[in-house]
Parts: C-alpha cells; structure tokens; sequence
C-alpha cells in the first residue's frame, strides 16, 4: 500500500504535542493525515499536503481509534437468568457463593472448544470495530482451571494475528475466582498459578499483563501480591480489579508492583488515590458495570485531583456489563460519573493506549494518538463533532474505522 490521506474540517489528535489548555484534544481542523499500513507520515494543513491520493470526508469528524483496556470479551454463553435474579434484589456476591456468577461462564468455556470460543471472539471484536474500537485488551479468567485458561488464552492469540479485527492485547486474569475443584485448596491454587502457570503462559506469549480480582469475596492482597511478584519475574505487566465491593487495599499492592493500571475503584480511599498518583498507576473506570450493578460511581472528582490519569473501559463481560460497546461507556463516564467530554475521548484513545504500554516511553509505532510515526488507527465519525460521540447513541456512529490504515469497519460504501 502507498502513501494515502484522509481529509476532514476537523481532526482529532489527541498528540500531547498539539495538546494545550485551549485545544485539550490537540484539534486541527481542515487538516489532513498521510499514513500507509505502517504509519502516519504527516499531519497538516489540505493546501500543503503533498501530492497523495486524498479522500476528503468533508465535515465528519476524525478521531484517534478507540481503545478498549478492559474487556472480558473471550467470553461464550449467556448469564441472562442470574440478570434477572439480581434484578428481583439477588445479591451479585450470594449468586457467585451458590456457583454462578463467573462460575458459570467457567462452565461454559470449560464445555466449548477453542474454535468456537475463537469465533465467538471474533464476531464481537468485529462489532467492537463497527463501533469505533481499533485496539482492545481481552483478559482470560473464564478458564479458572489450567487447560481452560489454556484454551481461552490461545483463542485470544488466534484473534490477535487476525489483521481484520481491532489489535488485540491479551491479559491472563489469573486469579478471578476459584474453580469449584479447588474450594478446599485455596493456596494451592494460588500457588500453582503464581509457580507453574504464569511462566508457562509467558513463555509461550500467550499474554502480555496479568490480572487478579482483589476483592472481599475474591482474593486477598497478599493471594494476588504472590501471583503479581511471578509476573514482574518473567517480564509481564500487571493491571488489577480493584475496590468494585470493598477497598482490601487494593491500591497499596497496585502501587508496590508497579501495576500499569487500577480497575473499578467503587471504592478507594484518599491514600489510596494518593498512591495511585504517585506510582503513575492509570485508573481505569467502568461505567458499564456500574450501571448494571446500581453501584455509586467512584470518587471521580478526588481521582482528578490527585491527578491520577482517567482512563474509561468497556469491561465487556456477560454477568456484570453485558455491552460490547465502547461509545456507551464513554457516554456513561460522563453522563454517570461526571467525565468532561474531552476526558472520555482522551480516556478511551491515548491515556487507554497508555496504560496498556502501546503509548509513550518511546513505544515504536505507538497506538492512541494521531501523530507522525504513530499506528495508521482512526475513526472518521459520521458526526459532526467530538462532543458527539459521547452521546448514547446506542448503535454505531462511525463512517470509516482504520487499524493500521487498513478498513476494518464503518457504514461508508
Ligand atoms: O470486571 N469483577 C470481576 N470481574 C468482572 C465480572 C466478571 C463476571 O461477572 O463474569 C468485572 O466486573
Ligand atoms: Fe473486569
């Protein structure tokens, strides 16, 4: 593929060096990006764009491609019937004690085959991409057993190499609940994942962070501090479910192994947003499962303040956010959870890229932002506007989605 461009009257950077107080989005506007499938070349002005073949998409706007950095999505089955006890009072905690909840997605990813968790993947990354997502982390944890942990985790690698879908990061979620074969061996459990499992699936990259459920009725800090120090070992990141029922001090362990981010955070104390602030720890917000589990938002506002960065997630799963869409828990954040537009846009494109490692600390081809060198990842709205995308739309909105300058979405012909 050769030099092409894209044209648009407003262009939607995100890059921290187009970024200032007045124009927090780094807009430029009747502008033009030059990219290939490896890169964008240029950003700039129409009149001075060299001479490339340029499809000009008059007033929609152009944004950097979404980027989910939490999602549960290699999921298969459907837990509607325990939606509908939760939602005649059952408790999301009791439903799990009496073997459902994650339980029995467990049940179902135990019974499919690789295949078919594959193409259940698959299809819904594909309408991930029809609603504006270039880039999405899908975590495991619905395997809980080593062979389904296994199985879900390769099927997770066969969407990463598919070029047609958002560019896929993988998260082992190694401790997310405890299988019903290991009720009576809690630290066994632990312990084999900490020794046998984490190195095993770092070895074979079969993921590039690992995840825990830190949490009353889940694990202790000190159960996913042991898998945590296994995963500094063999050299992957940690991201942690933090604080969605009760602060166990979650945001201390976050901070003592360098977790790239901190996920939930329902509840969360003033030092421990301190804390997330000063280790660089992102937050990760998910207005989604909040929502659908009638929870008080978190303590946005103090997290501003303490100046941690904000990132908005979809946390797509079939218990607790049943959506596969990006775009509404954008709208949520700032409807729910009082994000300004600007932050929705920037927590769900660069600050998410961030915390998944694709931007800054001189990352090659960085993902996240429209700037030289940067991933060819973008939408063009069929929208006027940023400010519109975060409304509840409740079905897509995008005109061409991009990843690595190839069309891997969007309603334009
Ligand atoms: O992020 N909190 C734990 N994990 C998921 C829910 C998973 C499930 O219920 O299947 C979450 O909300
Ligand atoms: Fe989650």
């Amino acid at each position: 593929m050769s030099m092409v461009g894209v044209a648009a009257r407003r262009i939607v950077t995100a890059d921290p060096a187009r970024c200032t107080r007045d124009n927090p989005l780094g807009v430029v506007e009747n502008a033009v990006v030059v990219y290939d499938e490896h890169s964008i070349s240029w950003i700039g002005p129409r009149e001075s764009a060299a001479k490339v073949p340029i499809i000009d998409h008059g007033d929609r706007v152009i944004t950097p491609g979404l980027v989910d950095a939490h999602t549960h999505s290699a999921w298969v089955g459907s837990r509607h019937d325990e939606y509908a006890i939760r939602m005649a009072g059952g408790d999301y905690r009791a439903i799990a004690a009496a073997g459902g909840g994650i339980v029995s997605s467990y049940r179902a990813i135990e019974a499919a085959t690789e295949d078919h968790i594959t193409e259940t993947l698959t299809a819904r990354l594909q309408r991930m991409a029809e609603l504006g997502v270039t880039t999405c982390e899908v975590k495991s944890g619905y395997g809980l057993e080593p062979d389904g942990e296994r199985k879900q985790l390769r099927a997770i690698g066969r969407a990463r190499k598919n070029r047609t879908l958002p560019h896929v990061v993988a998260t082992y979620l190694a401790l997310h609940a405890l299988p019903p074969s290991a009720k009576s061996s809690r630290d066994h459990y632990v312990l084999r994942v900490a020794t046998s499992l984490v190195p095993e699936i770092a070895n074979a990259k079969l993921a590039s962070f690992v995840d825990a459920y830190v949490d009353e009725n889940a694990f202790t800090v000190d159960e996913a501090r042991i898998v945590c120090e296994a995963a500094k070992r063999v050299g992957l990141g940690v991201r942690l479910h933090i604080g969605q029922f009760a602060d166990v001090g979650g945001a201390q362990l976050c901070a003592e192994v360098g977790a790239k981010s901190a996920d939930h955070l329902e509840h969360i104390d003033a030092e421990g947003m301190a804390l997330l602030a000063r280790s660089g720890v992102a937050a990760i917000l998910l207005p989604v499962a909040s929502f659908t589990m009638n929870q008080a938002p978190p303590p946005v506002a103090e997290l501003r303040a303490a100046g941690v960065s904000l990132v908005v997630a979809s946390d797509a799963n079939p218990g607790t956010a049943p959506s596969e869409s990006l775009p509404l828990a954008m709208a949520l954040a700032v409807r729910m959870y009082g994000l300004t537009p600007t932050e929705a846009i920037l927590g769900a494109t660069r600050l998410a890229a961030a915390s998944l490692g694709l931007w800054g600390g001189g990352v090659p081809h960085p993902r996240g932002a429209l700037a030289p060198g940067a991933r060819a990842d973008m939408v063009v709205w069929d929208l006027p506007h940023e400010n519109a995308i975060v409304q509840p739309w409740g079905g897509p909105k995008t005109w061409v989605v991009l990843r690595d300058g190839v069309r891997i979405g969007g309603a334009a012909d």
